[in-house]
């Protein structure tokens, strides 16, 4: 079975994970791009949704489904997103597609994270796929040589500008033994916008579209 059925298995379950009525906080990718199709299909089960990017936005609206500002809509029942990469702790790397930064706030400003992925995103360690870090434009270099202080070897993801208007490094060589600490660490050097590492607010619902159905992985109380 190819990856993309992988992601349609996964995207297709997080249906399940809704309630009804409600609005939808929905992520970035591929992999959201198949949950998006999915929702569509519910017709008015839905109020509407909250997107973490323009990318998503257009899907959305192309599908007639209401797209509200995360402002007006209040805290949100559940947020529906992909990852780069994904540990049975349900911490993740996020921002392949520069989305990060929005995702980050949507995640934070609903009550259950659904994480979508297929089988191949799954790692012991975090760090296999580069971090990326959205930046201040002015602090790009200064980030950067923080970065490679510790450890990392950050690449400019030239040609992309946020939908934030910012830059986007790409941190490769990193082996994260200790995500939190990792991203709170980083979330202190000034001029970073967003750190790819959602640990701090983790997944609570982890959604493995695999050959053999979906596993679901849950984020033990308190952890
Ligand atoms: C975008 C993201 C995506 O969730 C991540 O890149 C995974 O994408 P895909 O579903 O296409 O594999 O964080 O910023």
């Amino acid at each position: 079975m190819d990856q993309d059925e992988k992601k349609r298995r996964a995207a297709a379950a997080a249906l399940e994970h809704l309630g009804r009525g409600g609005i939808v906080g929905v992520g970035t990718g591929s992999t959201v791009n198949f949950f998006i199709d999915a929702l569509a299909g519910l017709g008015r089960r839905i109020e509407g949704a909250v997107s973490s990017s323009e990318a998503s936005t257009r899907r959305l609206a192309a599908h007639g489904i209401r797209v509200l500002d995360l402002n007006e809509a209040g805290e949100l029942d559940v947020y529906v997103d992909g990852a780069d990469e994904a540990t049975r702790a349900l911490h993740l790397v996020k921002g392949g597609g520069g989305a990060l930064t929005r995702e980050k706030i949507v995640a934070a400003a609903s009550r259950r994270f659904v994480c979508i992925v297929d089988e191949q995103k799954i790692v012991e360690r975090l760090g296999r796929f580069p971090l990326p870090v959205e930046v201040i434009p002015m602090a790009r270099s200064y980030v950067a040589r923080e970065l490679a202080a510790r450890g990392g070897d950050p690449v400019w993801r030239e040609g992309c500008i946020t939908d934030n208007g910012n830059h986007i490094l790409d941190v490769r060589g990193l082996s994260i033994a200790d995500p939190v600490a990792f991203e709170s660490e980083l979330n202190q050097l000034a001029g970073v916008v967003t750190v790819g590492l959602f640990a701090r607010r983790p997944a609570d619902v982890l959604l493995v579209g695999t050959g053999a159905g979906v596993v679901t992985l849950e984020r033990a109380a308190g952890s």
